[in-house]
């Protein structure tokens, strides 16, 4: 069995690396977009160009699945995506329905891209799944790059997490991969006031049964 996972770089690591722990004796092919990334401040039109060579990439190389371990293209670009290609795609989204059932302030935080905030799925979960639920979006636009090159600037993280946690947030969705590698610092911010939620569970039961169907 061949995984593909994408993503535009390190978030697909930390997908990847959780896949591995789950699936052994599986080969996960993992394929990032260094040179184009961060996608979280392009158009999904950009985007695009640069997903279809990647995943035509991973078929060629004989992936049975392809998870794309990106909030920002499966939230703007999975319907094109499974229409263009003819493999099973397991999409990474913010995980709104989740923490709108576990809310018990009824105030959620979502971490993620412009992109993904600004895409129609987005705010089809929010409508559908936290109707009822106020949902604070802090600003993160610069955390991808910082994560991606290592120049993590805790200031930034603290008033950010800070903010949302002073506003009443009791869970705080990571809706990027590029987060999951501070998730540890958030936690860390949050502790005895939020839950930190991130898909990566999540994705690997999705990929059991994507798994068990092939
Ligand atoms: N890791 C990607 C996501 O989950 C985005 C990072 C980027 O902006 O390139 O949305």
């Amino acid at each position: 069995m061949k995984i593909g996972v994408f993503d535009s770089g390190v978030g697909g690591l930390s997908v990847a690396q959780a896949i591995q722990k789950a699936f052994p004796k599986y080969e996960i092919l993992l394929r990032e977009d260094i040179k184009n990334l961060p996608y979280g401040n392009k158009t999904p039109a950009i985007i695009l160009e640069f997903v279809k060579p990647i995943l035509q990439e991973l078929i060629d190389l004989g992936c049975d699945c392809v998870v794309i371990a990106c909030n920002t293209v499966s939230t703007t670009l999975i319907t094109e995506l499974r229409e263009l290609f003819p493999l099973p795609l397991i999409a990474v989204e913010p995980m709104i329905k989740l923490a709108s059932e576990q809310t018990n302030t009824n105030i959620i935080a979502v971490c993620a891209t412009p992109t993904t905030l600004a895409s129609k799925r987005y705010k089809f979960l929010k409508d559908e799944y936290a109707a009822d639920v106020k949902v604070l979006e802090p600003d993160c636009r610069d955390w991808a790059s910082m994560i991606q090159e290592n120049k993590i600037n805790q200031k930034i993280f603290t008033e950010r997490i800070g903010e949302v946690l002073d506003q009443g947030a009791d869970v705080i969705v990571l809706g990027c991969t590029h987060y999951h590698w501070i998730e540890e610092d958030i936690n860390r911010l949050a502790k005895g006031r939020a839950t930190v939620i991130q898909p990566e569970q999540a994705i690997i039961r999705q990929l059991k049964r994507v798994i068990s169907g092939l």
